[in-house]
Parts: structure tokens; sequence; C-alpha cells
């Protein structure tokens, strides 16, 4: 890792001792980052946890490191803080050995299986949906989290809802999340790394025992097709890779889409006008399937996402590690720099959108596609070879929790639009209080 001095050349705001930058960044870290951007330029350093980081803004600077036709950049390196938990996860590899295991992965993801898991989420969120309470008020972001990993019980591992051992899990996998952002980073007792330490043996010990069985026999579940994927070759995972490549897959697919869900809850709730054009395209999807026929007719939802992704994205800075000195904008950044990405504030670059704090979802409109000024205007998947495996995943996750919910109901937000907490995790300070109405469509403001 460079040290100060030798990214003294840098430019960047004076560190505090100690803290650095952390406490201001955590508290407005878009705030925070515009006005280092107007004071310093896109390219400037802060310290965080310790770590001098360089930051790297805007469209150009997202291309050239997600892209990196020169292998300068590691993911592993720059998702360091990640490996405890999730040791092995296709974040956490590089170049080669990523493309190899990310071939493996990706058979997990064909159109057929996408299909069983569509018709498994489908009945799974219609019976979990008709649970949650109506026409009084709850808490959407505990609700949504709570639905998506028990979706995920399904989905994923092909395991029944409810019951002790689903509690565990999904225990477990909460003490791992919290573990990947908390700043302590030691397992020291009864410290939030040391609850995910002890969940993630929890689960690697819960699913290594179902392998032989799901090899065996497979399944229309995430889990047992990755014990059975291969790439073209025939190559398949060994026992410890198929936990590690599925542990990372539950955590990378949780929050993100709890987020933008509540995002796009929030968003709904304040703009009846956008409220009504999503309950009158699921209405005219009809009483069937919600097949891909039907998902794909789901235009105006698919553009309420996008808004919903770039006004909040769940993944708002991408960090990367420099393996080799290389030069940018001017200035040479030494190998070993961490770098930061920011695609959460680039999507709120008025140089790319219009009124970009805005929400105004048909800014996405094949006439005005504001998305197309700049390959990487629109990245809250990321891009090149790590870009988000599970994106039509999400997208389409999305979709069947907006048709089923909407088709006969509405929402109102009793306290408003809410704010938004952007670190370590995007989330909604208050919870996002909703009440669920049954539908009238013609009577949707509170
Ligand atoms: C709205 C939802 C989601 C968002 C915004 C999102 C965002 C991202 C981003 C930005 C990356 C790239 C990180 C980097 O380059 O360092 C990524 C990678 C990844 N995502 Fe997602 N994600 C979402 C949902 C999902 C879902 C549902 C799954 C699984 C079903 C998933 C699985 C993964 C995996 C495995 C990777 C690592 C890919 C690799 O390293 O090759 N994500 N995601």
């Amino acid at each position: 890792m460079p040290t100060r001095a030798a990214l003294s050349h840098i430019p960047g705001p004076k560190a505090p001792p100690i803290i650095g930058h952390t406490l201001t960044i955590a508290r407005d870290s878009y705030g925070t980052q515009q006005d280092y951007i107007s004071r310093y330029g896109d390219v400037y350093k802060t310290k965080m946890l310790g770590v001098w980081r360089v930051n790297l803004c805007g469209p150009d600077a997202l291309e050239y490191v997600l892209m990196d036709k020169e292998k300068n950049f590691s993911s592993e390196g720059g998702w360091d803080a990640l490996k405890l938990i999730y040791p092995g996860g296709l974040i956490l590899q590089d170049f080669d050995h990523h493309r190899q295991n990310r071939r493996i992965m990706t058979a997990a993801f064909r159109a057929s299986a996408i299909r069983d898991y569509r018709e498994r989420m489908a009945a799974t969120m219609r019976d979990l949906l008709t649970t949650w309470p109506k026409d009084e008020p709850f808490c959407f972001y505990t609700a949504i989290k709570d639905l998506t990993l028990r979706v995920g019980g399904a989905v994923f591992m092909g395991l029944p809802l409810d019951g002790d051992l689903a509690k565990r899990i999904n225990r477990a996998i909460t003490d791992e999340i919290r573990a990947s952002v908390t700043p302590i980073r030691q397992p020291l007792p009864f410290t939030p790394m040391w609850h995910g330490v002890r969940g993630r043996d929890f689960l690697r010990e819960t699913f290594r025992t179902l392998i032989p069985e799901r090899r065996a026999k497979g399944g229309d579940d995430f889990f047992s097709q990755m014990c059975l994927a291969t790439d073209d070759d025939g190559n398949a995972w060994s026992e410890d890779e198929i936990l590690n490549q599925f542990n990372l897959l539950i955590m990378a697919a949780h929050d993100t889409t709890a987020t933008s869900l509540s995002v796009m809850m929030a968003a709904l709730g304040t703009h009846p006008d956008w409220q009504r054009r999503i309950s009158a395209e699921v209405a005219a999807l009809g009483n069937g399937a919600l097949d891909e026929d039907a998902l794909g007719r789901m235009t105006d939802t698919d553009r309420v996402f996008r808004e919903a992704l770039r006004l909040v994205p769940p993944v708002p800075f991408i960090p990367r590690m420099a393996l080799r000195d290389f030069h940018w904008h001017g200035y040479d950044i030494p190998a070993g720099t961490s770098l930061a990405l920011n695609p959460g504030v680039t999507m709120l670059s008025p140089e790319l959108y219009t009124n970009p704090t805005e929400f105004d979802p048909d800014r996405f409109s094949p006439e005005r596609a504001e998305d197309r000024v700049h390959r990487f205007a629109w990245t809250p998947f990321g891009g090149g070879a790590h870009k988000c495996i599970g994106m039509h995943f999400a997208t389409m996750q999305v979709k069947l929790f907006v048709a089923t919910l909407l088709r006969d109901h509405h929402i109102v937000l009793p306290h408003g639009a809410p704010e938004w907490q952007r670190m370590p995790i995007p989330k909604p300070k208050g919870g996002l209080p909703i009440v669920l109405r049954r539908s009238e469509p013609l009577r949707l403001a509170a």
C-alpha cells in the first residue's frame, strides 16, 4: 500500500488524525463527494478507516477502470474487506481465475433455470404478500428484507420457508451482511465481525451437508443448480468452491433488491401519477401467469426501477486496487493504491442527466434515452468483467413483486417521502412506514 507521501501529488482535503474523513463521508457521503469534486476535480484522495484512497470520478473513470483493458485493477484487492466473510466469491477473484468461475456460475443463470426460479418466486411471493398487514402502517424496509430472505429460502436454497432452520439461516445471513460493513475488521468476541464469522461457519456447515443430495437429485433452486453447474469444458466446482460462491451470491442478492424496492415504493407513494401508471400497466396484464412475456410488457415498471437505481443505487461505490502504476487525467498513481469509483454521484451529474435529483422515469424512454449519453452514465450494476451477474434476475424479482402487490392494492405513505441513509448500505431513515389499501385506482392520494 503506498504511503501518504507517495500520494502527496494527488489533491484532497486535509485529513484529521486517525479518523481521517471517515465520519465526514459517513455523515453525508454524496454531499461530501460533490464538495470535494468541486474543490479538487475528478481525481482526489481521502482517508477512510485508516486507508488512503484515490477517488476517480465520472463516467470516463468508470469505463477505464471497469473495462480494464490492461489488467491494471484488482477487484479482489478492492473488496479486500469482504475476504473474511466471503472468501473465494466471484467478486474476490481476478482475471483468468475469475473468468473460469464466472462461466460456471453463468450456468446457474441459464434461461431454463431462470424460468424455474420465476415460477417458484411468483408462488412464494404471492403467499407471503397475503400475510402483510392491510389498512395499517408497517415498516416496509423491515418487511421487504424479511420477504426477500424468505423468497431466497425457496428460490436460492430450495428450503422450506418456516421452522427453526430457516430462522437460523436468516440470522446467519444477516450477521454476515452486518459484519461485511462493520468498521472493526477483527473478529473480537461479540463484535459484529465475530457474529459474522460464526454465521459464515454455520452456513458453510449447513449447506455442506446438502451437497451430496443436491448433486444426486438436482432441484430448481440456485444452490442445486450451482452443485450441478459446469462450464463448456465440463469443469464443475469442488464443495468448498460451491460454498464460497453461494455465500457471496446470497449477500449480493439480498440487500440490493430490498433497497431498490424500498426506493421504488417511496417514489410511487410520493408520485401518484406514476403509481396510477404502474397500476394500469399491471391491470393490463390480466390474471394470467406472470411469465417472461408478461414481465416484458412492464416497460413503465422497468423505467421506475431504473430511475430508483439511479437516484439511490444500492452499490454507490465500487472499490479496486491498482496492481501497476498508471496514469489518469494528469496524475501518476502508484501500484498498490486503493481506488474508489463513484457510480452514485456520477448518476446525479447534471452533465449527464437533466434535473438529476428529480424522479423522472421517462428520462429512460426511447425518445429521451438520457442514459445513452455515455456508455457508463448509468452504472448501478457496474460494468466490465464483474458486471452484476444477477441483473436480469433482480429485474425479474422487482417486476414480480410490483405486479403481485399492485394487482389489487395501492400504497400510501403516512409520513411522506423518507430521507435516505447512503452509507454503509443505502436504506430509508425511519424504515419507510407504508399503508396498503385495497386498490381503488382513482383515489390513490392519501
Ligand atoms: C438491484 C439489485 C442489484 C444491484 C444494484 C447489484 C449491483 C452489483 C454491482 C454494482 C456489482 C459489481 C461490483 C463490482 O464490480 O465490484 C455486482 C456484482 C455481483 N452481483 Fe449484483 N446487484 C444486484 C442484484 C444481484 C442479484 C439478485 C444477484 C444474484 C442473484 C447478484 C449477484 C452478484 C454477483 C455474484 C456479483 C459478482 C459478479 C462478479 O464478480 O463477477 N446481484 N452487483
